[in-house]
């Protein structure tokens, strides 16, 4: 068996810990390329400050003292070269040519040095990158686009070649044209512009490919994932395919913001956690909650049953990102209203880093970076400001590091062992690594709690608390605003699985498998096919995914060593050559919310349907190409049970296929029109409209014949 030497602990994210930075406030390390719309002052928040790629590639070593292994840097592709509404584009969000490095920040080469300089300190780089719009439609650059330098249109030159899809209802060509987002749900959620900025039509064959290649020339570069911005305003059959042919080439890890302060059933994200799962987000809703508990007042019981609720919606709940911060948040610090705020942002962060999820640092978090002119964007992005000796740092420090050796932390459960207003403590347990976080907001008290932990002493990893357990209850004092981190770590006799990255995949594409129990070698089984093993050690293993004849959405994945088999863990499987599909229904005679439901495991997880202006259903999916498939209609809510219609309709994968009730024939299926010739799709048995519109034809040419003839 092929033994891997230790690839260090950013390649499984679930170890690690993202450091998010914005590029333009970070360091500057090359004063050349800070013209124009420089503000050497620091002073105006809206212009550049000077950061820059040879600034991040000095203060690594700062960085990596704090102990984080992964970095989020804010996008770095080139962007407008004008001011727009008063501001630059420092914050790097109005790309003009996704094929270059903005040159405020550097080149390629720098990039490439980056890479190079952090993988040499154990950290990996995720590009922030922005596939929904390029940047103001109607100021600025008016949507410029270029690619690698070549003129290719702007939002005006768009419009004049713009028509409307006869499917969708929606006018588009390389962008959108649809105006602003007014209303924050279906249709105008995903084909408007959001904030003014050009809109991309993702659907267009040139934007997926240019979006698609542009990425690449990231990942390509070295870097280990992507965030991806605004995930919300774009379909999520289209990003299912964009994120799978970037795993195509290497195990990456991609993550998305979806915009979204609290869990809101109405949000398609209900739906996306409930059914879908394909791909990791940024933990939005939960943080408020978080701040206000900790900054303000609110109950730490109310919180946990929050968090328990929000936790429960994901099959992959440690590959979601928690936060405190962020570049478009107030900070904590800026935004606490209470005396003891910084004691209470040590609590806070403790907790992020001790959640189910991923934590995000935000820079300056361990400087308790605030801005004293304002609070939120642009606000909350002053210069960094250069301190790792703090509390702060401290916490961050010891509990990236418990991170690395302790897999409770990157793979456990979440349970609650105890909780009241003031009071919580949870438990996350992997096999034989375990973690008990406890904290206090209110008086001292003495605490004894139920825990089956061996009877010994235990001393807490950030501030040597000691806590007692003897017969199955724990006891320790706990001060006011404390927050305690017991463990354990023992040996893991057993193979236990604890992530896959990616763990949505195609035959071909290579995954990694981390966890405990491993050994030196074995088998790895996904949905029963043995998988061929790439590399081996005894916490991790590379394989590539073997194609499974299945029509599942989910297949078990199982590892076996020394005569010990793994529980499954679960990978979201996808057929291969897979393409970005409309698919439509026709919708005379529906109403109400549809689902579509469907026998590839593309489709075995319901799909929401928009229904169009112009009479048609419709979704995105990736599907592979050139295959038949059947679907079924269901209603009903996302956040409700979903009723069968009973209806079977019929398409063949091409990349706009309108189902029908008739089984498609072989012979039809090759030569499939991009576009449908007929709009005459399924009508609920009995009910369709062909033989009376015939009958109304008829009766029509009758009545003319007698009125010509009457004439
Ligand atoms: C979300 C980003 O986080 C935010 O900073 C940006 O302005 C918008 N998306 C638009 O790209
Ligand atoms: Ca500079
Ligand atoms: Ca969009």
């Amino acid at each position: 068996m092929l033994l891997m030497p230790m690839a260090g602990a950013y390649r499984v994210p679930e170890r690690g810990v993202v450091y998010q930075i914005m590029v333009d406030r970070f360091y500057d390390g090359n004063a050349s390329n800070n013209e124009p719309f420089y503000d050497p002052a620091h002073r105006n928040y809206r212009l550049y400050w000077g950061g820059d790629i040879e600034g991040l590639i000095e203060k690594l070593d700062y960085i990596q003292s704090l102990g984080v292994s992964m970095i989020w840097v804010s996008p770095l592709n080139d962007n407008i070269d004008r001011m727009a509404g008063g501001s630059a584009p420092y914050h790097g969000y109005w790309t003009r040519d996704y094929k270059r490095i903005e040159e405020h920040f550097g080149t390629w080469n720098d990039f490439r040095r980056l890479v190079e300089e952090a993988k040499k300190r154990g950290i990996c780089v995720i590009v922030d990158y922005v596939p929904n719009h390029s940047n103001p439609a109607t100021k600025g650059e008016f949507g410029a686009l270029y690619d690698n330098g070549t003129f290719v249109t702007d939002y005006y030159r768009d419009a004049k070649n713009a028509t409307v899809n006869p499917i969708t209802g929606i006018r588009e060509n390389i962008y959108h044209h649809n105006g602003n987002i007014f209303t924050w749900s279906g249709i105008p959620l995903k084909y408007a512009n959001l904030f003014g900025l050009a809109d991309f039509n993702q659907l267009n064959p040139w934007v997926d490919s240019y979006l698609t290649e542009g990425a690449m020339l990231f990942t390509g570069s070295g870097a280990c994932g992507l965030r991806i911005d605004a995930v919300k305003h774009m379909e999520l059959g289209w990003l299912e395919v964009f994120y799978l042919r970037l795993y195509s080439k290497k195990p990456l890890f991609i993550y998305g913001e979806y915009y979204s302060l609290s869990p809101e059933k109405s949000d398609d994200l209900y739906g996306l956690y409930r059914y879908s799962n394909v791909s990791p987000v940024l933990n939005i809703p939960i943080r408020e909650d978080i701040v206000r508990t900790f900054g303000f007042v609110g109950s730490l019981e109310t919180l946990s049953r929050t968090l328990e609720d929000y936790y429960s919606f994901f099959v992959y709940p440690n590959k979601q990102l928690n936060f405190l911060d962020s570049h478009d948040l107030v900070r904590f610090l800026n935004e606490a209203k209470r005396d003891d705020a910084v004691e209470r942002f040590h609590m806070a962060l403790a907790l992020t880093m001790t959640l189910p999820g991923i934590p995000v640092i935000y820079y300056g978090d361990e400087s308790y970076l605030v801005s004293k002119d304002g609070k939120g964007d642009p606000y909350n992005r002053p210069m960094m400001v250069f301190d790792n000796t703090t509390e702060a740092a401290g916490i961050i420090r010891t509990l990236a590091e418990l991170r690395r050796t302790n897999d409770a932390l990157a793979f456990g459960d979440f349970r609650t062992v105890y909780a009241n207003y003031s009071v919580w403590a949870f438990e996350r347990t992997f096999g034989s690594h375990r973690l008990l976080a406890v904290m206090n907001k209110g008086s001292p008290v003495s605490l004894t709690i139920d825990l089956d932990w061996p009877d010994g002493t235990y001393r807490d990893a950030l501030y040597g608390a000691e806590m007692k357990v003897s017969g199955g209850k724990a006891s320790l004092e706990l001060g006011r605003n404390s927050f305690y981190v017991f463990h354990i770590e023992r040996e893991q006799e057993m193979p236990l699985i604890g992530s896959l990255t990616p763990y949505a995949a195609q035959p071909g594409q290579e995954i990694l498998i981390a966890g405990a129990g491993f050994g030196n070698g074995g088998k790895v089984f996904i949905g029963g096919v043995e998988a061929k093993v790439l590399s081996w050690n005894s916490t991790e293993i590379l394989v590539e995914v073997p194609k499974v004849k299945t029509e599942n959405a989910w297949l078990d994945v199982v590892v076996k060593t020394g005569g010990k088999a793994s529980e499954p863990a679960k990978l979201r499987y996808y057929s291969g050559n897979d393409i970005p599909a409309l698919i439509a229904i026709n919708a005379t005679n529906l109403t109400g919310r549809l689902w579509i439901r469907g026998n590839l495991s593309e489709l075995a997880e319901p799909r929401p349907l928009l229904r169009s202006s112009t009479d048609y259903y419709f979704t995105v999916a990736p599907l592979p190409n050139g295959t038949a498939f059947s679907v079924g209609l269901y209603t009903g809510s996302s956040w409700g049970e979903l009723e069968p219609l009973n209806v079977t309709l019929y398409g063949f994968v091409n990349s706009t296929v309108v189902v029908l009730r008739d089984e498609p024939s072989a012979v039809e299926t090759e030569t499939a029109p991009a576009m449908p010739t007929t709009t005459i799709a399924h009508m609920p048995v009995g009910e369709n409209p062909l033989p009376y519109l015939l009958a109304a034809i008829l009766l029509l040419g009758a009545a003319l014949i007698i009125w010509k003839k009457r004439g």
